[in-house]
C-alpha cells in the first residue's frame, strides 16, 4: 500500500509544480516590493516579475499581455466577465446564454442576474455531454448580450467546439466568454482561433497556486468592473497584485505550454490504461461522456449498483471524487451527470478520476486493482 492516498483528484486541484514554487519563492522573501510602487527598485522588480508573468499566460492562450487580467481564480474571473457585461447593460432588456453543465462559478451568476431580472437560456447537452450548434443558434436573439459555455467541463472532462461556437455567436456581433479553468495547460487553447471576448483560467488547476487566476478580455471590450479602488488592472480590477501567485501562474503557464503535448499523450495512455483494467474485470461500467471529445486526463465512470459515496469510503487509499469539490458539500445528484440524461441513481453511482503530471503507471495499477476489488465487495454485500 502507497504511504500516502493515491491522487485521483486532479479536476478539484493539482500539486504545486516544484519549479513553480521556486520561482515563486523570492517573491514571498527578498522581492517583496509593490509592483505599483513606481519610486523605487523594489517596485521596479516586483513589475517586472508581473510583466514576464502576463506575458507567459498570455502565449498560453494566444493573447497579448495587455489583455490578461489577475483576479484571485476562475470564481472571479467568470463573476467578472458575466456581470461585467451585464452591468454594461442595466436598465435594459437583455439576455444572456449559458449551458446546463457549468461550474456553479457561472450557473450562480447568471442566477442572480436573473433575479436581477436579466433573461437567462440554459442550453442542454446531448448524451457524450457536448451542446448543440442549431439549438444555440436557435437561442441567439437580438437582445442577447453574452453567450457563457465552458470549453472543458469540470466533472465529465468533455470539451465544447470553441472554434465553431465561437464562429456561429461572432457571426451576430455577440460576446462569447468561455470558463477555460479545466482546459488551459490541458489542451490547446487559442483566444483568437475560437474567437472568445472573454476567457478565465484559474493557477490551482494547473500546477500553479491556488488564490490566482485570470481573466482575458479582448482588446477594446467593454466590461464594468466589480472590484473599485486603486485602478489597478487597467481600471477592471483594483487591489494590490498577488505578486507571488502571479508569478506562480506565469510559471505554470509558460511549464504548461512547453509540456502540453508529450504531457496529454503520457496521460492519455494512463487512463486509458486505467478504464481497460476496470471494464476488462468488473462488468456493468459505462462511461460518462465522450471518450473522443474529451481532456486526456478524465474519466468518469457509473458503477451499476454500487454507491458511489460507500465505494469511495471503502477506499481510503485512493483520494477520487464523486463530483464537484466546490459542490460536493450538498450531496445532491450531479446537475452534470442529470444533464447527460443520468437517472439520480445513475448519478449517483459514478465516480470521476483525476489524473495528472504526478500520476505514475504504478499508481494507476493500484487505484484499478482496489476500484474492481471493492466494487465487486460492494455488490456481494448487496445481493441477498
Ligand atoms: C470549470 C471550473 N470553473 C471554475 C472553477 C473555480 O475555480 P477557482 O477555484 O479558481 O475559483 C472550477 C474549480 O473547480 C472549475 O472546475
Amino acid at each position: 500500500m502507497p504511504p500516502r492516498p493515491v491522487y485521483l483528484d486532479y479536476h478539484a486541484t493539482t500539486p504545486l509544480d516544484p519549479r513553480v514554487w521556486r520561482a515563486m519563492e523570492p517573491y514571498f522573501l527578498t522581492e517583496f516590493g509593490n509592483p505599483a510602487s513606481a519610486s523605487h527598485a523594489y517596485g521596479w522588480t516586483a513589475a517586472q516579475a508581473v510583466q514576464r508573468a502576463r506575458a507567459q499566460v498570455a502565449a498560453l492562450i494566444g493573447a497579448s499581455p495587455k489583455e490578461i487580467v489577475f483576479t484571485s481564480g476562475a470564481t472571479e474571473s467568470d463573476n467578472l466577465a458575466i456581470k461585467g457585461m451585464a452591468h454594461l447593460h442595466h436598465g435594459r432588456p437583455a439576455h444572456l446564454i449559458t449551458t446546463a453543465i457549468e461550474h456553479h462559478a457561472v450557473l450562480d451568476p447568471c442566477a442572480r442576474l436573473e433575479q436581477d431580472g436579466f433573461a437567462v437560456t440554459r442550453l442542454g447537452v446531448d448524451a457524450g455531454g457536448c451542446i448543440r450548434l442549431p439549438e444555440l443558434q436557435a437561442a441567439l436573439r437580438p437582445e442577447t448580450i453574452l453567450v457563457s459555455i465552458m470549453a472543458v467541463n469540470n466533472e465529465v472532462g468533455v470539451i465544447q467546439d470553441m472554434e465553431a461556437i465561437g464562429r456561429l455567436v461572432h457571426a451576430r456581433g455577440i460576446a462569447l466568454h468561455s470558463d477555460a479553468t479545466q482546459a488551459a495547460g490541458k489542451i490547446p487553447v487559442d483566444v483568437r482561433r475560437w474567437q472568445v471576448d472573454l476567457l478565465s483560467i484559474s493557477g490551482h488547476k494547473m500546477y500553479g497556486p491556488k488564490g490566482v487566476g485570470a481573466l482575458y478580455v479582448r482588446d477594446g471590450l467593454p466590461l464594468a468592473c466589480q472590484l473599485d479602488g486603486g485602478g489597478h488592472e487597467r481600471g477592471l480590477r483594483s487591489g494590490t497584485l498577488n505578486v507571488p501567485g502571479i508569478v506562480g501562474l506565469g510559471e505554470a503557464a509558460a511549464l504548461a505550454q512547453a509540456g502540453l503535448e508529450e504531457e496529454s499523450a503520457r496521460i492519455a495512455a494512463l487512463r486509458d490504461r486505467l478504464l481497460q483494467r476496470i471494464v476488462s474485470r468488473l462488468d456493468g461500467v459505462r462511461v460518462n461522456g465522450s471518450l473522443t471529445q474529451r481532456v486526456p486526463h478524465n474519466l468518469h465512470l457509473t458503477f451499476h449498483g454500487v454507491e458511489a459515496e460507500a465505494l469511495m469510503m471503502s477506499m481510503p487509499e485512493l483520494a477520487v471524487s464523486s463530483g464537484s469539490a466546490c459542490s460536493s458539500a450538498a450531496r445532491s445528484a450531479s446537475h452534470v451527470l442529470l444533464a447527460l440524461g443520468l437517472s439520480s441513481g445513475q448519478a449517483q453511482a459514478s465516480l470521476r478520476f483525476g489524473l495528472g503530471r504526478f500520476t505514475t503507471e504504478q499508481e494507476v495499477d493500484f487505484a484499478a486493482d482496489r476500484i474492481v476489488a471493492c466494487a465487486r465487495q460492494m455488490r456481494e454485500l448487496a445481493t441477498p
